[in-house]
């Protein structure tokens, strides 16, 4: 047995063991990325197109930071001549982030608390978001329906944020879920709010997670739903 795996319980050998394996933990160390989920985000948007340089992003759940290195790449704002002066990214997560050059981060922050919205709002300064993602999710207790619920919750939590503050016709967002029960809901909760939905899952998710991504492109607007 290697040395890395003595002393170790059986699932936590099996966790290094996959770690080991997994190319997206080689390749998230050779680009310096926080994270291997970097490559969930970097294959929707070159699927979707949803990132570009001007835009202001929000990053739900956002430790250690592997989308915001994405985000702040594809907005420009690590030229460090010359960022993209209209580019903007706001990170935010519950746990510490540590900084990220070139965005502005959040950390300790929880993001269903009111005071956490206003906070964002205010840092916003009441400029329109050109796409929201919220890649939170909550401890899993392992027990699948208990860990739906929750993870829906928080989808619901930023979609309700998102129909407030997204750039109308052309806003976007996107949410994980742990797939369950009230993933239709949630799909039907978008489909009034975004000319298009779809389900997402990146070949970087590993495939026997019940991870998968919700998206929603060209936000309507809270006005046309009035009418
Ligand atoms: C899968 S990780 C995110 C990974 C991140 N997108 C990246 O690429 O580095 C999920 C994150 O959601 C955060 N989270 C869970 N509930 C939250 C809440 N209520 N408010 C803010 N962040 C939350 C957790 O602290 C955790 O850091």
């Amino acid at each position: 047995m290697p040395n890395s795996l003595k002393g170790r319980s059986t699932s936590s050998q099996q966790w290094l063991i996959r770690q080991l394996n997994d190319p997206y933990v080689k390749k998230a160390r050779y680009r310096n990325y926080r994270a291997r989920s970097a490559f969930k985000l970097i294959e929707i948007d070159e699927k979707y197109r949803l990132l570009r340089p001007g835009m202001v992003v929000l990053d739900c759940g956002a430790a250690p930071g592997a989308f915001t290195q994405v985000i702040v790449e594809k907005l420009q704002l690590n030229e460090e001549k010359s960022p993209n002066a209209n580019s903007f990214v706001l990170a935010v997560d519950k746990d510490a982030i540590h900084p990220i050059p070139g965005a502005h981060v959040l950390p300790n922050t929880d993001f269903t608390k009111p005071i956490s919205q206003a906070k964002i709002f205010d840092i916003l300064n009441s400029r329109k978001i050109d796409f929201i993602c919220s890649d939170m999710a909550p401890n899993a207790t392992g027990v699948k329906s208990h860990d739906h619920e929750l993870i829906i919750g928080l989808s619901f939590c930023a979609l309700t944020f998102a129909v407030m503050n997204l750039q109308p016709k052309t806003g976007a967002f996107l949410t994980k879920i742990w797939d369950g029960s009230r993933t239709p809901e949630l799909v039907s909760q978008m489909e009034k709010f975004f000319e298009s939905v779809k389900s997402v899952k990146p070949l970087s998710s590993r495939s026997d997670s019940a991870e998968s991504f919700i998206l929603g492109r060209n936000f309507k607007g809270i006005e046309k739903l009035h009418k």
